[in-house]
């Protein structure tokens, strides 16, 4: 299978250690793909003593000789990109040269932000908890056919007509809702300009690209931002972010056809987070979602929020595995659950009275849900850095095994550290030989 190509997505609302599998798997593959989002992500890789946080750039950059994309279905702040850029240069990784940046990706501004601040502070209005980038306003306009893409500001007769319609607009926008937030419209436009100048050696027709490559025999990870129960079509709507998370925006967001696509790999840790406001069942809101967050670090790597924590719940990822199709799963974290002797498990949602088989759609519903939980023996012992399954204590293959059966899906790779070389790829898995 040489020309397996892959997603790698998060199964459940974000940071499950995205970052860390796909810099690890990104070895086996030529072109490392971002198909959406944009620097809300935050995407933690370690590398020996060295850490980074990826926000736009795919985690492959940190692999000599990969060649790293960025997708049309991806928003992109310039300023944002052009840091993360000089970040990682400043420590010696070599990035021009290597990463693409579609054409067709529209670009984040500063009014963006005004306009998510607005409207996460309005009274009345439902708060998301959002990341503050100008992520949601920016996807706004691209669906209002009003926004200007990364190929728009490279063409500054074009640029400045939009730029200008676009700030007339916004302006109107903000004295209806009395936003007093002063913004420098010339100095931005000069600053975009500059910053097209700088971006201009990167711009390229990545799905064009993408797709040569493919017909060259290269293969390509897609690796996807936020998580399932984010996305804006599939997740707990309203609380989600703009974009298709799940397995078919890696098609939308960069020009592939799902035909060109061979499998779908979920990561999931062994328990469960969220950031933000919305419903979560499973939530532990009391000593033990403490100790959970400091043994886990829980803390957002983009607005280092206190991330909310739960144990890990069978009805989501079974609905998550069924959007994607997972072909196999990465467990993360498993070491975060080693000082437990017991963990509960959520293997069922009660929601006035009955179960459900179904995940609800409506945000009242989902706060409602009772989980039905079920407890397991904990294993009392250090699993971190261990690198393979038979090491693993019997509780701990024990409670990998009960999610493989109650999930429906295979755990093909178990991650027991932030290091790439603490992972256990199962051999014999679909996982493995996906992998190649
Ligand atoms: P992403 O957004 O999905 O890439 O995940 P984040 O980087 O936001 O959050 C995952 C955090 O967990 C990062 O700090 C990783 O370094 C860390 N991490 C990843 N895998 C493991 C693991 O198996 N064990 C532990 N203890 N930490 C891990
Ligand atoms: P990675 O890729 C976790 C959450 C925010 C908020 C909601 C909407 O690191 O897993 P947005 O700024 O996107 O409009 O916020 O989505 N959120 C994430 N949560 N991980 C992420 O990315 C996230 N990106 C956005 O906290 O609840
Ligand atoms: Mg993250």
């Amino acid at each position: 299978m040489d020309q397996t190509n892959l997603i790698i997505l998060g199964a459940q609302w974000g940071d499950e250690g995205k970052g860390k599998i796909v810099d690890l798997f990104s070895e086996r593959f030529d072109i490392v793909a971002r198909y959406q989002g944009g620097h809300n992500a935050g995407h933690t890789v370690e590398v020996g003593d060295r850490r980074f946080i990826l926000q736009l750039i795919p985690s492959g950059i940190l692999r000599p000789g990969k060649t790293v994309v960025i997708g049309n279905g991806v928003v992109i702040d310039p300023g944002a990109l052009l840091q993360e850029m000089e970040t990682l240069e400043a420590a010696g990784i070599q990035v021009r040269g290597r990463l693409l940046v579609s054409h067709r990706a529209h670009v984040i501004f500063p009014f963006h932000r005004m306009m998510e601040k607005a409207s996460e502070t309005r009274p009345g209005q439902v708060r998301i908890g959002t990341t503050s980038r100008g992520i949601g306003p920016a996807y706004e306009d691209k669906i209002a056919r009003r926004g200007i893409r990364i190929a728009d500001l490279l063409d500054s007769e074009t640029f400045c007509a939009q730029f200008e319609q676009i700030v007339r607009e916004k302006q109107l926008i903000a004295r209806a809702l009395q936003i007093e937030e002063p913004l420098d419209f010339a100095e931005m436009r000069s600053r975009y300009l500059g910053y097209a100048e700088r971006l201009r050696p990167l711009v390229a027709d990545v799905a064009l690209y993408v797709n040569r490559a493919m017909d060259q025999g290269r293969r390509v990870l897609f690796e996807g931002a936020q998580g399932t129960m984010l996305d804006i079509d599939h997740g707990t709507y309203p609380f989600v972010t703009s974009s298709n998370a799940t397995a078919g925006g890696a098609s939308t967001g960069v020009g592939v056809s799902p035909a060109r696509i061979h499998a779908v790999v979920g990561v999931s840790k062994a328990y469960i987070t969220r950031v933000g406001e919305g419903p979560f069942p499973t939530e532990c809101d009391d000593q033990a979602g403490q100790t959970l967050r400091q043994r886990g670090q829980e803390f957002g790597a983009v607005t280092g929020r206190p991330r909310r924590c739960g144990w890990f719940d069978v009805p989501l990822l079974r609905y998550t595995s069924t959007i994607n199709h997972f072909a196999s799963l990465v467990v993360t974290k498993l070491d975060v659950l080693d000082h437990l002797s017991e963990i509960p498990v959520c293997t069922a949602y009660r929601h006035r009275g009955s179960l459900l088989d179904e995940m609800p759609a409506l945000a009242r519903d989902l706060e409602q849900i009772e989980p039905v939980c079920e407890t397991l023996p904990g294993w009392n012992w250090p699993t971190a850095g261990l690198r393979d399954y038979s090491e693993l204590p019997p509780a701990a293959q024990s409670y990998l095994q009960y999610l493989e059966d109650r999930t429906g899906v295979e755990i093909g790779c178990v991650s027991t550290g932030p290091q790439r070389d603490q992972t256990i790829l199962r051999p014999g898995s679909k996982l493995a030989k996906l992998l190649g």
